[in-house]
């Protein structure tokens, strides 16, 4: 097995990342440059945040790419990479997942990845041995499962372990809107073995930032805006809730929401797509949420009525 990861307080979305170059601006529906995106890793990377996550599925490459072209600037070892096998997307050849991880090492520009996930749980006993090879060559340091239950992380494990591995990181969808982790006891299981668990959407896809509301609705035609508008107005009395604590820290309802998951025991990948989100992160990652504060979230957050599970999640 490889030295012991190193978890950062925060870590770096892309998926949103894919909006940007030719054809970009679908999923989310931002308009981003790579110049911009290099301002955001300026920012990220000075302020020692340094744990960038993406997966060959964001922009069909395109955030892995665009991701490469601003992270060359930077010493390899001054940032991590987190990518992801997505089975879905596999090709047939003999060995799809290192078929797709040197298409990502390509696109990235680097030798290795630091955090190489299986994206979601196909078809465990299939995939998960694919990844021992990738291991012992050195071209993949650590491995993780992303939107895996119980079950399929223990069958994961045992793969693994049986080659003298094991999964070393776990990354679900967890925010004050879908606490299904913490519900099936994921969440304390991954405190009990050690094992970091990695909540993505914490903000959900922008719908917790303030910045959305039904006056103001994400932009339309873009698949983040058929998720989320329709659930705006009932996201109002927790947007204002998070407004209202973050007036109490001189922090953001967006920084609100992510101290929330800190608070919580999880390492939040939040998406950035501007250099201000960088000093959000900043306050977030010094501010501490109390026991009473995290509870009145939660009973906004209950009371909003909501159910965000993205279509490509399983029921855990
Ligand atoms: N493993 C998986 O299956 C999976 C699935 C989903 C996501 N992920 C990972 O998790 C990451 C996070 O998820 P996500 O990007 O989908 O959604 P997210 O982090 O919940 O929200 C991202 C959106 O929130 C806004 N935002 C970000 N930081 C902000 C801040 N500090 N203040 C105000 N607004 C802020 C931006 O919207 P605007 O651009 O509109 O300002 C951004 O597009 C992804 O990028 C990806 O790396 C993994």
């Amino acid at each position: 097995m490889n030295d012991t990861m190193k978890t950062p307080k925060v870590a770096l979305g892309t998926w949103a990342w894919g909006d940007s170059g030719d054809a970009g601006a679908g999923y989310f529906g931002s308009s981003l440059s790579r110049d911009g995106l290099g301002d955001i890793a300026k920012a990220a990377q000075a302020a020692g945040f340094t744990l960038w996550d993406t997966a060959v599925v964001y922009g069909m490459g395109r955030s892995e790419t665009v991701l490469g072209e601003v992270l060359k600037h930077y010493p390899r070892s001054d940032y991590q990479i987190s990518t992801k096998f997505t089975p879905q997307a596999a090709g047939t050849d003999d060995d799809p997942v290192a078929d797709m991880l040197e298409q990502s090492l390509a696109r990235l520009g680097t030798d290795y990845i630091d955090l190489y996930w299986i994206h979601n749980p196909a078809d465990v006993e299939r995939w998960t041995p694919r990844l021992i090879p990738l291991l012992e060559s050195g071209k993949v340091r650590h491995v993780g499962v992303s939107n895996h239950n119980l079950d399929e992380i223990e069958r994961a494990n045992r793969i693994l372990e049986d080659a003298g591995h094991r999964v070393e990181a776990v990354q679900n969808h967890y925010s004050l809107l879908y606490r299904a982790p913490e519900n099936v006891g994921l969440l304390e299981y991954c405190r009990d073995r050690n094992i970091p668990f990695f909540a993505y959407m914490v903000l959900e896809q922008g719908a917790l930032s303030g910045k959305y509301s039904a006056q103001n609705p994400m932009p339309s035609g873009t698949n983040r805006a058929e998720a989320y508008n329709a659930m705006l107005p009932q996201l109002q009395g927790l947007i204002g809730g998070l407004y209202n604590i973050g007036q109490r820290h001189g922090a953001t309802a967006a920084d609100i929401a992510t101290a929330w998951a800190l608070g919580k025991g999880a390492t939040p990948i939040v998406g950035v797509t501007k250099p201000h989100h960088v000093e959000g992160l900043i306050r977030t990652a010094a501010l501490a949420l109390s026991d009473d504060e995290i509870a009145e979230l939660e009973v906004l957050a209950q009371s909003a009525g909501v159910n965000t599970r993205g279509w490509w999640e399983k029921d855990m």
